[in-house]
């Protein structure tokens, strides 16, 4: 795999083990329309299958508990204890909202920008095996020439250059589990 590449940067064992599994619980707890759809697009009436994900920006209003979705993610240690190569990367830049998403066997996702912003991956699922797909696609700037097919990596963060194309790859029939993301999206 390529990794000195201007348009991403894979960051292995990004978050200590004993902090994965507590991402990895909390994202459990999240609601997920499974069978139906968290965000509804112009395609919604026409796909069999639909987006999933639970966003959490850092500025939303708290609820009658005080609580808002965002700061169970900071508790966690995301992303102060990221490792020290995330740090380097990231300086004192703040998340502005993340996105963990939630992919099923046989989705189909576009290659798609995030135009003027850097954003990162963290790969939440403890456990993943190349047969079970769920790469990351990163594209040249034609937006379809390959540039890179990142294997999921268990703790890892990618980093996208911004204005990076990317794509997601869905889990194979022989992945057990969904697959997990926590994207993070910068001001
Ligand atoms: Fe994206």
């Amino acid at each position: 795999m390529k990794l000195e590449s201007d348009l991403y940067k894979l960051i292995p064992n990004a978050l200590p083990m004993n902090l994965r599994i507590s991402v990895w619980q909390e994202l459990l707890t999240k609601d997920y329309n499974i069978g139906w759809e968290d965000i509804q697009g112009v395609e919604a009436p026409f796909s069999k299958s639909a987006y999933l994900a639970h966003v959490a920006r850092r500025e939303e209003p708290r609820d009658r508990f005080g609580k808002n979705r965002f700061e169970p993610f900071e508790e966690l240690g995301i992303p102060s204890e990221f490792c020290q190569e995330y740090h380097d990367i990231m300086g004192d830049k703040q998340i502005d909202y993340l996105a963990v998403n939630l992919v099923f066997q046989g989705q189909q996702f576009w290659p798609h920008t995030h135009r003027r912003q850097t954003s990162l991956v963290y790969y939440a699922n403890l456990e993943w095996h190349n047969k079970w797909g769920g790469e990351t696609i990163i594209y040249e700037d034609d937006g379809e020439t390959f540039h890179a097919a990142v294997p999921y990596t268990p703790g890892a963060l990618l980093w996208v250059a911004p204005g990076a194309t990317h794509a997601i790859r869905s889990p194979s029939v022989e992945a057990p589990m969904y697959r997990f993301t926590i994207g993070m999206f910068y001001d």
